[in-house]
């Protein structure tokens, strides 16, 4: 973590945050920490929201610490985001302690695919514009998060490339490394579930509609291919953007702790998770999806 601290306001220029609370960049590309902040249960301060809506445009992830939310009320928390936006399927169970989030259980789904880089709902051309996640069990030292910013990608892009990037579009599928067909064994379900996901086309680069910042729209789990193009300069083009989504420079590594909250914008931030625990091991983790 960053040793650089300061309270909300210092970080936001304006917006006034409750006492106490107080904020550190965690890599310079990427992610701020909040610590000092108890949400009540009820509504989060009109202040405080603005503040934190204008934190995530410009760090893309921010994280919680313990403490701040419940696995009941994280949802009301990072509600204010959006409209709860449930595109999970029937391998996504709701929490037990909360209708409004998903479960993300290592050891009930062995053909979980959370360890390829993705954006949640990539897969869908209205995938949700914002995640949170809470740490609800944590395998002992394993089971980290990565994260990492598109569009810090797209910043580190050579110009000439980058405007070469925006005349392209690329074909996004459910299917691109099988997540249908990894997932949906049943081949009726499977057949509707192709039916509900097909693939779709869009721009390689797109512009955040609030903050006009330019990102890198193709993550390893959802990408096919880039149109108009021969397989070998599609792969190599994509190669080259993975290559440098998951580079040191683009990312941070968060380690869990129970009860912690990450609140991501699921448009530039891509993400995976490590699964460096042994096979049956319990790491569930609470999510809900939100759109803009
Ligand atoms: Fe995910």
């Amino acid at each position: 973590m960053a040793a650089t601290r300061s309270t909300v306001r210092a970080i936001t220029g304006g917006a006034a945050p409750p006492e106490g609370v107080h904020v550190a960049d965690i890599k310079h590309a990427i992610g701020s920490h909040i610590a000092g902040y108890r949400f009540d249960g009820v509504s989060v301060p009109d202040d405080f929201r603005i503040a934190l809506r204008e934190l995530l445009q410009r760090r893309g992830l921010v994280l919680f610490e313990p403490g701040t939310v419940t696995a009941e009320n994280f949802t009301t928390f990072a509600g204010f985001l959006g409209t709860f936006f449930h595109y999970a399927g029937p391998h996504t169970p709701r929490a037990p302690e909360n209708p409004d989030a998903t479960m993300i259980d290592s050891s009930r789904d062995n053909r979980l695919r959370n360890h390829i880089w993705h954006a949640d709902g990539g897969f869908r051309e209205d995938a949700p514009a914002f995640t949170a996640l809470f740490g609800k069990v944590i395998p002992q030292g394993s089971g980290d998060t990565m994260f990492a910013s598109a569009a810090h990608v797209y910043d580190m892009l050579d110009p000439l490339f980058a405007q070469y990037l925006e005349s392209l579009t690329v074909v996004q599928s459910p299917d691109a490394t099988g997540h249908i067909t990894e997932r949906y064994l049943d081949p009726e379900e499977a057949a509707q579930a192709r039916l509900k996901m097909p693939p779709f086309e869009m721009p390689l680069v797109r512009v955040h509609p609030a903050s006009g910042r330019k990102w890198v729209a193709v993550n390893e789990s959802y990408a096919c291919y880039i149109k108009g193009v021969s397989r070998v300069h599609s792969q190599n083009i994509l190669g080259i953007l993975f290559d440098m989504i998951k580079s040191p420079e683009a990312t941070c590594r968060i380690e869990w702790r129970e009860g912690a909250l990450a609140v991501w914008d699921n448009r530039v931030v891509q993400h995976r998770a490590v699964k460096d625990y042994a096979p049956g091991t319990a790491r569930i983790l609470y999510r809900c999806t939100m759109t803009a």
